[in-house]
């Protein structure tokens, strides 16, 4: 087998076999194949696509490069959540120990932030102490103590995404549906969870920007998970407006506790109890009640014993930024437009994201929104705060924000969106 018959096979519009697809994902995980040639495969998927069975075999593949996990000794069903990225996109925190009051497992391996998108793990680095980097054996003890383990996939799990996600991110090739589903599900069905809920973006902040693409993509999900005998269901949820009142990571970990302490704002904790049904659900727990749990606080215990379990403090005091900025209301009316990719790509250059994957990010960094679109606003009101420990950003941040807040003189063009949108 060579890579240059791999890479025109799919450059002419040709199928995969499934020998040509084994080797080529073996080959790079073991180094044989040089970067530019798989990134010159990946293009070429990206523009001619993939049918199910080549994704299938594909994420086979890269599930085959590396270890599988087993959680089949723990005594309760597991269920894990995953998110296919947006803006504001906290719900992790609170859902993970959220459902585990509830009597499931969840083994939460979570990522970190790149471009406008947050991540799960820098967010939590945030609590002093915290570890995102945990043996297979301390996860599991994690778990089997606390009933909940957000943490870093350690490097032995598909090794071929972790090798291919890097070189799609630098060569233009993350947004194929192909690309996308196999780099998920290789790593949830190698995780070994037994049930598996995806919340799939649609929007402006999103990867799917269309619902029709958004669909797509949970579809070819769901049907992977569900022929691993991993239970699969997905939501498809808006993503056009931030989550909730808080882009950054340490103001996301405020706003999770908010959440879990009975409050928060409305639309993160309609999405976190909607996820958590679906979890409990899919797990056989569906008579759980999860809005009792966040209301009587068994939820928050959890959350306090899976921070420490992980050398976290939860009574410590989070970061702050050191500089503020607060952007006014030019004019009064209905704020139509807060759009979730403009409030993310100022909250990465404020300093919450990163553009290289060796960039350190800034714990106190972020958007803290004061409106959400329907809210009526007057002229010289605070719409947002813009926090950074790097003052000479707040330009660049400005920037990013021009033509994203649309302030309507009446409601009448303004449309509520749902966030559960299928
Ligand atoms: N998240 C992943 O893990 N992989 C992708 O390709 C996109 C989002």
């Amino acid at each position: 087998m060579d890579v240059i018959s791999v890479i025109r096979t799919k450059r002419d519009r040709g199928r995969l076999s499934d020998e040509q697809i084994d080797w080529v994902i073996d080959a790079y995980t073991r180094g044989a194949v040089a970067d530019e040639q798989m990134s010159a495969l990946a293009m070429a998927i990206l523009l001619n696509g993939m049918d199910r069975a080549e994704i299938a075999r594909w994420t086979a593949a890269m599930i085959n490069s590396g270890e599988r996990m087993d959680f089949s000794s723990l005594p309760r069903p597991t269920s894990d959540k995953h998110s296919t990225g947006g803006v504001g996109d906290k719900i992790t925190l609170p859902l993970a120990p959220l459902v585990a009051a509830c009597g499931a497992a969840v083994p939460q391996l979570s990522g970190r932030g790149l471009g406008h998108t947050g991540g799960t793990l820098d967010k939590l680095e945030s609590i002093p102490g915290w570890r995102a980097s945990l043996s297979n054996a301390e996860m599991l003890d994690v778990l089997r103590g606390t009933g909940a383990v957000i943490c870093a996939a350690g490097d032995g799990l598909a090794p071929a995404d972790k090798k291919l996600y890097a070189l799609r991110d630098v060569t233009g090739t993350v947004e194929a549906i192909p690309l996308i589903a196999s780099s998920i599900m290789s790593k949830k069905i190698a995780e070994g969870t037994g049930s598996l809920v995806l919340d799939v973006k649609v929007g402006t902040g999103a990867f799917m920007k269309t619902i029709e693409d958004a669909r797509e993509l949970a579809s070819t999900m769901v049907g992977l998970g569900t022929d691993h005998g991993v239970r699969t269901v997905a939501l498809l949820t808006d993503m056009s407006t931030p989550l909730g009142l808080t882009a950054g990571n340490a103001l996301e970990v405020r706003e999770s506790v908010e959440v879990l302490a009975g409050g928060g704002p409305a639309d993160v904790v309609e999405l976190t109890l909607a996820l958590a049904r679906e979890m409990l659900d899919a797990a056989g727990l569906p008579d759980a009640d999860p809005a009792k749990a966040l209301a009587d606080g068994s939820a928050m215990d959890v959350w306090r014993r899976m921070i420490a379990a992980q050398g976290g403090d939860p009574d410590a005091t989070l970061p702050v930024a050191r500089e503020q900025h607060v952007v006014h209301a030019s004019t009064s009316g209905v704020l139509e437009i807060l759009d979730a990719y403009a409030v993310g790509i100022a909250a990465w250059r404020l300093g919450a994201g990163r553009a290289r994957k060796e960039d350190v990010v800034q714990l106190g960094a972020g958007v803290e929104l004061h409106a959400k679109p329907g809210d009526t606003v007057v002229a010289g009101q605070p719409l947002m705060t813009l926090h950074t420990d790097t003052p000479e950003k707040f330009g660049y941040a400005l920037e990013a924000l021009h033509g994203g807040i649309l302030v309507g003189a009446t409601d009448a063009t303004f449309e509520p969106k749902p966030i559960v949108l299928d």
